[in-house]
């Protein structure tokens, strides 16, 4: 780089209690540029962009802007200075409307120093419009789908007027569509000079829209690069090491699909619909399978999970569990009758300020894990679990709320696999995490289809489906589009079907 960084950061070091999360790290951030940061879960990428953004007021090491040293105290500080980040757990206000989240403290003010709601709903409407998206600027937030609210609080952050925005997994609960249309805009704004910072495990967007790239491991950094100048096992060995290039799978050939035909079936579903979300659902899920339902965000797969775990109940239509009619109308009955279901927003399930081993023992099922679970072998069994799932750190009595994002998403799988339910949902089950804790929850899925139970797993990541599910549905519009069954299937082909 021959110009003076945008951004940059020197020796910069951050520890929690007796942990060190960054170990004197350098980066920097050209003027116009999009930089990929990508890491290992809790390698210390979301810490150094708090830094940056500054929610971390208190570390080591040196920032700079455009040349001058700055030190934020706060967030708002950092803010002045044109920094704006979209957290990896979404900011959002789910009480306020659309328009209120995309203007959060910029809300324009008429001369009587109230809201100009006519005002705000026109600029919200200006830049959603901009991102291509067709959401009611009046809408409440808490109402959209989280893929929607993930767009919306990206609007707020790439309208906000910051000229180094901070993106940490912005992707993570957007459909391929969509992320092209990010991708568009992100070059866009980078065209009037504005820099980028993103942050992800999809190393393949990593590669395709940043301009370079800097590896993190175990909080320091492992190379930077030229993104025209590496590829994806480069990025692979630098974040886990060498000879993990069976993790660089990137599904552009073709899956052989095995389905267990002649297995039991567990669940059935007979003309299943729900008004505004799914109709005419009627599928088998085996006993041994594990059965993956694709489609775009919004296309009813997702629904059709929570319908099936009572959340939101089928209103025509038949379900099935062992042979039996079983009625759905809430959660509770859906779990007597044996369903699981770990959601793709997992944060609602956990406990924050509770220890590892509490998350992973105060289940949804509570009810039954007082009948089963003693609470001497809680810490036994969360010790099982973050072994099985390579949870770091590795300690039981470990506040939750300190582990590194994906990380917590292993603790949420954990919780539901301490009980053996009939049916095992699982929508998006491996978002945030990195490579290597996908491979884990790969193996351990299979682990589990192995013993018997029938697994239903819901994405809209190709990738997703394509790593885990014996059988692919494809869902489009609310209907069962496609069937994948016994046959070769690729990446392409899955999206051509949705
Ligand atoms: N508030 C906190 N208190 C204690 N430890 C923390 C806190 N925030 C982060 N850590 C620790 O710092 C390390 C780095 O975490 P960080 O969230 O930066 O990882 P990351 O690279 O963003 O990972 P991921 O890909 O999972 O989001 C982890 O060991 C994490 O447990
Ligand atoms: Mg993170």
């Amino acid at each position: 780089m021959t110009s003076t960084p945008r951004l940059e950061l020197r020796a910069v070091a951050k520890s929690f209690g007796g942990v060190a999360a960054l170990k004197g790290v350098d980066f920097a951030l050209a003027a116009g540029e999009i930089h990929g940061l990508v890491g290992e879960n809790g390698a210390g990428k979301s810490t150094l962009m708090k830094i940056i953004a500054g929610v971390h007021a208190d570390y080591q090491g040196e920032m700079r802007i455009d040349d001058q040293a700055v030190r934020f105290r706060s967030a708002r500080d950092a803010r002045a200075a044109g920094i704006g980040m979209v957290h990896q757990e979404l900011a959002i206000v789910p009480t306020l409307s659309v328009a209120e989240n995309v203007l959060l403290g910029m809300q324009p003010q008429n001369r009587f120093g109230a809201i100009d709601w006519p005002a705000m709903i026109r600029i919200a409407s200006a830049h959603l419009d901009n991102l291509g998206l067709s959401i009611d600027p009046r809408a409440e937030m808490g109402s959209l789908p989280l893929g929607m609210q993930q767009l919306v609080e990206i609007a707020r952050v790439l309208f906000s007027g910051a000229r180094i925005i901070i993106l940490d997994e912005p992707t993570s609960a957007l459909s391929p569509p969509e992320i092209a249309r990010l991708f568009a805009l992100l070059a866009r704004l980078r065209a009037e000079g504005r820099s980028f910072v993103f942050i992800s495990h999809f190393l393949d967007d990593v590669l395709a829209v940043c301009d370079r790239v800097t590896v993190f491991r175990n909080g320091a950094k492992a190379g930077a690069a030229r993104v025209a100048e590496i590829d994806k096992t480069w990025l692979i060995e630098r974040m886990i090491g060498a000879g993990h290039h069976e993790l660089e799978e990137s599904y552009r050939g073709d899956i052989r699909l095995e389905s267990p035909s002649a297995a039991r079936p567990v669940l059935t579903t007979d003309g299943l619909g729900l008004a505004g979300a799914f109709r005419d659902v009627s599928l088998t899920l085996r006993a041994g399978e594990v059965l993956g339902i694709y489609g775009f965000m919004g296309s009813g797969g997702l629904d059709l999970a929570r319908a099936l775990f009572g959340k939101t109940p089928p209103e025509r239509g038949v379900v099935r569990i062992d042979d039996r009619p079983v009625r759905l109308r809430n959660t509770t009955e859906a779990r007597r009758a044996g369903v699981a279901f770990v959601p793709e927003s997992r944060r609602s399930m956990l406990f924050a300020l509770e220890p590892l081993y509490k998350n992973m023992s105060i289940s949804v099922l509570d009810r039954l894990a007082r009948l089963w679970l003693k609470p001497k072998r809680e810490q036994e069994i969360a010790r099982r679990h973050i072994t099985a799932l390579g949870i770091r750190p590795a300690e039981p009595g470990r506040v939750l709320g300190t582990l590194s994002g994906g990380n917590q998403q292993k603790v949420a799988l954990a919780k539901w696999l301490t009980f053996m339910p009939k049916v095992l949902m699982l929508s998006e089950p491996t978002r945030g995490m990195d490579v290597g804790a996908k491979e884990d929850v790969v193996r351990i899925v299979r682990r589990l289809r192995d013993e018997g139970l029938a697994i239903i797993v819901v994405s809209a990541e190709p990738e997703t489906v394509l790593a885990l599910a014996d059988r692919i549905l494809v869902m489009r519009k609310g209907r069962i589009a496609h069937e994948f069954a016994d046959e070769a299937v690729s990446k392409d082909r899955l999206l051509a079907a949705a």
